[in-house]
C-alpha cells in the first residue's frame, strides 16, 4: 500500500518549534497540497511537557522522553532546541536510522558539518538546514542552487541581529557599548548572557556554514578569525561618520591566495555600501559571484513566524523528496580549498591612539608603521585634553599586512610618548 501521510517528530517547542507547530497546524491543507500528502505530527520532545505553552496540541504528543520522539514513526525528524548537547546525538541518530532532518541548529551544524554530511549521504536522506543562518532569510538554498552557476568570490554578511542593533544604537545616539546593550536586553534582542553574539561566535558558528556551502570546502568554526564588539567606543563611530564610515559586525570569506579566508570582527563600512544601510535587528547576506556579480539576501534574522517560515520550506523540501521516492542527489566534490589564517590578510586600518600632547610624536609613530611597511593614508587630531597633556589621533593607513599591522601597534603602544592605543578596526572595501 502506497504512503498516505508525512510523519514529523518535532524536538523542542519554544521560539521557533512553536512557530512550527502553529504553521502545521494553520496551514496544513495548503502543506498538504504542495507536499502532495498530509504532513502529520507524531511526537513533540520537550524538556517539560506540563509547562503552560502558547500553543495547544493533541493530548499525549508531547513527551520529554526522547527515546519516544526518536523512535516515534517518523519520517522528518525537525530539531529545534539548540545547543550541542544532546542536539548533536539526536541529529546523529535520525540521519542514521534513515530519517530526514530539518534543523535550525548552526552550531551543531556547524562544529560537525563532515560528520553529519556522511551520515546523511550514508543513509541517503538529507539533512536541511536553512533556518540555521539569517533565520527567516532565505540563503543556504540560493548557495545551494540558485547560485551554483557562479565561481563564489566573496561573502560579506551582518548575521547577528543583536549586535546590529547595538551597533546601529551606538551609531545613532551616541550611547556606549554598555548602555546599548543594556536597551537590546530590555527589549528582548540581547540574551541575558549575550556572550556568544557580542563575541562574535554565533557569526563564526553562521559563517562557517555560509563559507563551507560557498567555496565547497569545509571552514571549521575554528578556522575562523573572530573579535567581537566589546572593545568599540562611542567616539569611533562619530570619527568613523566624519571620514564617510559606518561600523559594522562583520562576517567576510573570501576567495584569497589560493585559499578561503573567513573572519569575524567589527569593520569600517563605507556608507553608501548596501551592507552599511543593514540597521537594528535586521541580518543581510552579500554575496559575489563571477557570472551574477553582487546579490544582497536581506530581512529578518529570528523570530518565531520567519525562522519557522525557512524551517517549514526544508520540511516541505524533504516531504517531497520523500514523495518521490528519488534518491537523495549526493554532494558536490570538494574544492579543496584551505582555510588562509589572518595574519596574511591585506586591509586598510583605522587607528585611534591617544599620545602626549607635544610635537614630534607623530614622527614617532610613523616611524614605526613605516618601519613595519605600512603608510599612512590621513591623520586627524581630534580632541585634546589640555589638564591630562593628552590628544587623541585618528590614523587611516593604506592597504598593509594584518601580521605587520599588529607588529607595529604593539611596537606603537609601548612608546612613551603614547598612553593608549584606543582602536584598531579594519576598513572594509
Ligand atoms: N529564536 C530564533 O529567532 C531563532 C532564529 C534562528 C535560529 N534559531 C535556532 O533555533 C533553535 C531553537 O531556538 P529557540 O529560540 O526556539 O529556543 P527555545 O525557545 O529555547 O526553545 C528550545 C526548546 O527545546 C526544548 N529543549 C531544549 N533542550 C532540550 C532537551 N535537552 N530535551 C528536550 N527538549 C529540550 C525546550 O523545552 P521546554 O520548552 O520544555 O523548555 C524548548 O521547547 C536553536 O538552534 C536556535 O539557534 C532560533
Amino acid at each position: 500500500m502506497g504512503r498516505t501521510e508525512i510523519n514529523i517528530v518535532l524536538l523542542g517547542l519554544g521560539v521557533v518549534g512553536g512557530g512550527v507547530a502553529r504553521a502545521l497546524q494553520e496551514k496544513a491543507e495548503a502543506y498538504a497540497e504542495q507536499a502532495g500528502l498530509p504532513l502529520v505530527l507524531r511526537r513533540v520532545l520537550v524538556r517539560d511537557p506540563s509547562k503552560p505553552r502558547p500553543i495547544s496540541l493533541d493530548d499525549g504528543l508531547m513527551t520529554a522522553d526522547p527515546d519516544e520522539a526518536l523512535d516515534a514513526d517518523a519520517d522528518i525528524i525537525v530539531e529545534l532546541m539548540g545547543g550541542e548537547t544532546p542536539a548533536l546525538d539526536y541529529i546523529e541518530r535520525s540521519l542514521k536510522s534513515g530519517r530526514h532532518v530539518v534543523t535550525a541548529n548552526k552550531e551543531v551544524v556547524s562544529k560537525h558539518w563532515l560528520r553529519l554530511h556522511s551520515a546523511a549521504r550514508d543513509a541517503g536522506v538529507e539533512m536541511h538546514y536553512e533556518a540555521s543562518v539569517g533565520g527567516g532569510i532565505p540563503i543556504i538554498s540560493p548557495l545551494k542552487r540558485d547560485l551554483a552557476a557562479n565561481e563564489i568570490i566573496g561573502i560579506r554578511a551582518i548575521i547577528n541581529g543583536t549586535t546590529n542593533y547595538i551597533l546601529t544604537r551606538m551609531a545613532a545616539e551616541g550611547v556606549d557599548f554598555g548602555d546599548a546593550l543594556r536597551q537590546a536586553q530590555e527589549l528582548g534582542y540581547a540574551e541575558a548572557d549575550p556572550a556568544n553574539d557580542i563575541e562574535g561566535q554565533d557569526s563564526v558558528y553562521k559563517l562557517s556554514i555560509l563559507a563551507s556551502l560557498a567555496f565547497r570546502t569545509f571552514i571549521s568554526p575554528d578556522d575562523i578569525y573572530r573579535e567581537g564588539i566589546t572593545q568599540l567606543h562611542a567616539r569611533d563611530f562619530k570619527y568613523a561618520a566624519e571620514l564617510g564610515y559606518i561600523i559594522k559586525l562583520l562576517a567576510v570569506a573570501k576567495r584569497e591566495q589560493g585559499g578561503v579566508r573567513a573572519r569575524v570582527h567589527p569593520a569600517l563600512l563605507a556608507k553608501d555600501e548596501l551592507l552599511a544601510r543593514v540597521d537594528g535587528v535586521l541580518n543581510a547576506v552579500q554575496v559575489e559571484g563571477d557570472l551574477v556579480g553582487k546579490v544582497l539576501f536581506q530581512g529578518p534574522g529570528a523570530g518565531s513566524e520567519a525562522t519557522a517560515s525557512a524551517v517549514m520550506a526544508d520540511v516541505l523540501e524533504a516531504a517531497k523528496a520523500i514523495r518521490s521516492g528519488e534518491p537523495t542527489t549526493p554532494q558536490d566534490r570538494s574544492s579543496g580549498l584551505a582555510a588562509e589564517p589572518i595574519s596574511k590578510l591585506v586591509s586598510r586600518y583605522y587607528v585611534r591612539i591617544e599620545v602626549m600632547d607635544r610635537p614630534g610624536v607623530l614622527a614617532v609613530i610613523a616611524r614605526s608603521l613605516g618601519d613595519h611597511g605600512v603608510s599612512i593614508a590621513s591623520v586627524i587630531q581630534k580632541e585634546t585634553d589640555e589638564e591630562g597633556q593628552t590628544a587623541e589621533l585618528v590614523i587611516m593607513t593604506h592597504g598593509a599586512r594584518e601580521d605587520s599591522m599588529q607588529s607595529s601597534i604593539k611596537q606603537i603602544g609601548g612608546l612613551p610618548e603614547v598612553s593608549e592605543i584606543g582602536s584598531v578596526i579594519r576598513v572594509e572595501d
